[in-house]
């Protein structure tokens, strides 16, 4: 057989500039299940080539299986983040799924900021929070409603798998582009031009950013929060998942909310499996968590 009849004949992908057999792709999908509940199928061969090709010429790796001895040894546990990383997709924006932060604001906020006045204590979740665009624009509506709000017991904890994207958040820095879909008040009085930069970024005010605290969590690892929470946002991201793990989710959600608590979730996921008993729907994807008048 000639070379090229030969390259056919074991896939497009072995016959790319790094060679990736389906064992290594099974490899690298097994990892990544492993580690943070994400399924990929075959069909997203090309995906993950691409995705960590980068990964392989930094290293100045041959091929894939040599990249899969790393990230599953222990000397590669750096490396694997980095996999991770590059598997996940970080893809979100400022007030995102418009519908929910106004759901916030007229329907779930008033009662719960009524409450904090009186020192009471509030709790609200970024769970996949990303680069921190869905908790600042959290937050935002926070503070639309309460100007004083960072100086109440109110706190938005954002947490996701990725290490890089919750530095990114913490950090509080993006373009004035990504900042249009804002409320323009609250933009100008609560982002600032970050120091220095020539291109106009903006800087997460100190007054927003005391009101939101960033953290690495894997959603489906152990959750050390002791506390429940009376809003979760948990959106686009168990679709990356599987039935069974986005039904484990939805259990512990269930778990981690008070009573009338609200669960907001993407455009195109359903809480599915025994947890939905547990819930009535109260607007587009969003959900109450059973227990109050409406139980
Ligand atoms: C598409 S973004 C969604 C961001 C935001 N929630 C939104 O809707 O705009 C999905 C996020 O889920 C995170 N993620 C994936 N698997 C995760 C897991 N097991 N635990 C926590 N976060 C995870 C990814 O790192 C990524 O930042």
């Amino acid at each position: 057989m000639n070379q090229a009849l030969a390259a056919a004949a074991r896939g497009p992908l072995e016959a790319s500039e790094f060679a990736m057999t389906q064992r290594d792709f099974k490899d690298i999908a097994a990892m990544l299940y492993a580690d943070a509940g994400i399924y990929i199928p075959e069909t997203k061969t090309t995906l993950v080539y691409s995705r960590l090709v980068k990964r392989l010429r930094a290293l100045n790796l041959e091929n894939f299986r040599d990249y899969c001895d790393l990230v599953g040894s222990q000397d590669g546990a750096g490396e694997r983040l980095e996999m991770l990383s590059a598997l996940t997709t970080n893809v979100t924006r400022f007030f995102r799924e418009p519908h929910h932060f106004e759901h916030l604001r007229s329907r779930v906020l008033p009662p719960l900021i009524e409450a904090a006045r009186r020192g009471g204590r509030v709790r609200l979740w970024s769970a996949a929070c990303s680069s921190g665009q869905e908790p600042y624009s959290m937050a935002l509506t926070v503070l639309g409603l309460e100007p004083n709000a960072a100086a109440l017991d109110i706190r938005i904890l954002a947490t996701d798998i990725d290490p890089r994207v919750v530095e990114e958040g913490r950090r509080g820095v993006y373009s004035a582009a990504a900042l249009v879909d804002a409320p323009a008040a609250l933009r100008s009085r609560y982002f600032t031009l970050a120091g220095g930069d020539a291109r106009g970024a903006l800087q997460a005010s100190e007054e927003l950013r005391r009101l939101v605290v960033f953290r690495t969590l894997n959603l489906n690892g152990v959750w050390p929060m002791p506390g429940k929470f009376h809003v979760i946002f948990c959106r686009n991201v168990v679709i990356y998942f599987d039935e069974r793990t986005q039904q484990s989710v939805w259990g512990k959600f269930a778990g981690k909310l008070e009573r009338d608590g609200v669960l907001y979730i993407g455009h195109s996921e359903r809480v599915t499996g025994p947890a939905a008993a547990s819930f009535v729907s109260d607007g587009v994807t969003a959900y109450r968590l059973k227990g109050g008048d409406g139980a």
